[in-house]
């Protein structure tokens, strides 16, 4: 395995700790070995110390000192710039002499934890040194989020990697494919007899996906402002969490199969014209405000962020699946930063029975039938349902049955890359974005970037920190007669 650049966070707090589960769980071969490649000249030796602490201190408490010598005697460092061919005539030297010691059969894959805009350039050098031809093992190449920053760039990336890759030489992740609860969508839905019956536009009411997070935007000011929420969180990991949810069944397992019906529902997300724009998509800024009695700091004044920025911190969009499943069936989705809580959950909430018997119930105790599928932090599924409240009357209220994966599997220690990782290196590119999703997913979320460009907000900042987004992401439901869930049992 070869990181460019493998100095950053990435490496120390989710790929080396993720290898290191991998390797305990016996998932790594024994002739396995990893190149770490950076603008820092470091000599091998000073890297295998900074590793061996980084494992100490992102692994956790059980770390197993064996392993992580097994670990520093096969991890390597080459140093240099990545615009000069010298650094890659170094990098060739070193997995040279790594297929000595190790034995190493051949296969490599390439993991681009840089700015997209080394991406294509950094593979055409690798390219030159003659390790992209498949002639004597496989060769795979993992470029991490963002792919592109809008349609026009994520196309022209698409462009330029298909004129020296193959597609299936080309593995794009999205970390959230990596999270059990994420993977166990399709296992819930297609394993189970008894959802997919009602998981259709009779039965359910709407969608809501939440991803809210309580941090802000940390170290990470320079990255951010030139994003923002929309093109940070939603045409990547919330439009995974949608496919997943919406759609059909695939046929088998076979990573085409899924990409497929995956595909088939973000092609048929309608389009946002400029008009539903001003209707259908809300976005927010967070000023000075308080989270768990902690005073936070406007956005405005976070580190490496523009004193007049008008990059939104949240945004809350109200998409349509144009098919037959999910007709007027609507999906709301919404993410922000300097939230009051971090939370991740598909909301998905079944029409009303109906209501003639409970006449005399009060209406806010015949609540709605809705299913949660929490993805973190607490792991596991609620069903909300009415039961019988014991007395002579017949009185309803609500009830929940709880699954837990904690409780019921114990915990397991995961970064999230363990799987995306081992998949990579196993050819299953099932989790991975196929250059077509890529490119629906921006075309979707194209029109709301223009405008919101275009126009640029008024009102900013329109949210305090520790506070649920701006008053306009509640009338996006409301106007519906709708209300965003933010708590659950
Ligand atoms: C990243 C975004 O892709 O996902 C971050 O760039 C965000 O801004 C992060 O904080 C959230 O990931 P998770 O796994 O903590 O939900």
């Amino acid at each position: 395995m070869v990181i460019f650049g493998a100095t950053g966070d990435l490496t120390k707090r989710k790929l080396f700790p993720a290898l290191y589960n991998l390797a305990k769980e016996k998932f790594l071969p024994e002739n396995f070995a990893v190149v770490a490649v950076g603008r820092q000249e470091i000599s091998n030796q000073d890297f295998r110390v900074k590793i061996k602490e980084d494992l100490k201190e992102f692994v956790g408490n059980s770390v197993d000192n064996k392993l992580i010598d097994w670990f520093e005697e096969r991890t390597y460092y080459s140093g240099g710039d990545f615009g000069e061919a010298k650094t890659f005539k170094n990098l060739q030297k070193t997995l040279a002499e790594i297929a000595k010691n190790h034995g190493a059969p051949g296969n490599y894959f390439f993991y681009l934890a840089t700015p997209p805009s080394l991406f294509a350039p950094i593979t055409e050098k690798v390219c030159d040194i003659g390790l992209c031809s498949e002639e004597n093992g496989w060769r795979r190449f993992v470029f991490e989020k963002p792919f592109g920053r809008d349609l026009e760039s994520a196309k022209k990336l698409n462009e330029e990697l298909a004129k020296i890759l193959k597609e299936s030489q080309i593995y794009r992740i999205d970390h959230y494919l990596g999270k059990e609860t994420v993977q166990n969508i399709l296992v819930f839905r297609f394993g189970n007899s008894i959802f997919e019956p009602i998981w259709n536009r009779n039965y359910i009411d709407h969608i809501q996906i939440t991803v809210a997070e309580k941090l802000g935007v940390e170290a990470r000011g320079g990255y951010y402002d030139t994003a923002g929420a929309l093109r940070d969180m939603i045409p990547n990991h919330i439009f995974q969490l949608i496919t997943l949810t919406a759609m059909e069944p695939p046929v088998s397992f076979e990573a085409d199969a899924v990409r497929d019906e995956q595909a088939k529902i973000l092609q048929a997300i309608q389009p946002f014209s400029s008009e539903d724009v001003l209707h259908k998509a809300v976005r927010g800024q967070y000023g000075a405000g308080k989270i768990d009695d902690k005073k936070f700091a406007a956005y405005r004044s976070e580190e490496n962020v523009a004193p007049t920025s008008n990059t939104e911190t949240y945004a809350a969009l109200k998409l349509s699946i144009d098919n037959w499943r999910w007709a007027n069936v609507p999906f709301y989705v919404r993410t922000g930063k300097s939230l009051p809580e971090k939370q991740t959950t598909i909301m998905i909430q079944f029409k009303r029975a109906p209501f003639m018997l409970f006449r005399d119930t009060p209406i806010e105790r015949l609540t709605p039938n809705r299913l949660v599928i929490h993805i973190q932090p607490d792991e596991g599924i609620t069903l909300h349902f009415g039961a019988k409240i014991p007395g002579p009357i017949v009185n309803m209220g609500a009830v929940d049955m709880d699954f837990n994966y904690r409780d019921h599997f114990g915990e397991t220690v995961s970064t999230g890359y363990e799987r995306l990782l081992y998949d990579c290196m196993t050819g299953d590119a099932t989790l991975f974005q196929r250059a077509d999703m890529v490119e629906s997913s921006w075309k979707i979320v194209s029109p709301v970037l223009d405008v919101w460009e275009a126009i640029p907000a008024r009102d900013f900042p329109n949210y305090e920190a520790g506070n649920w987004g701006p008053p306009e992401a509640a009338e996006l439901l409301e106007d519906d007669g709708r209300n965003w869930k933010n708590e659950f049992d």
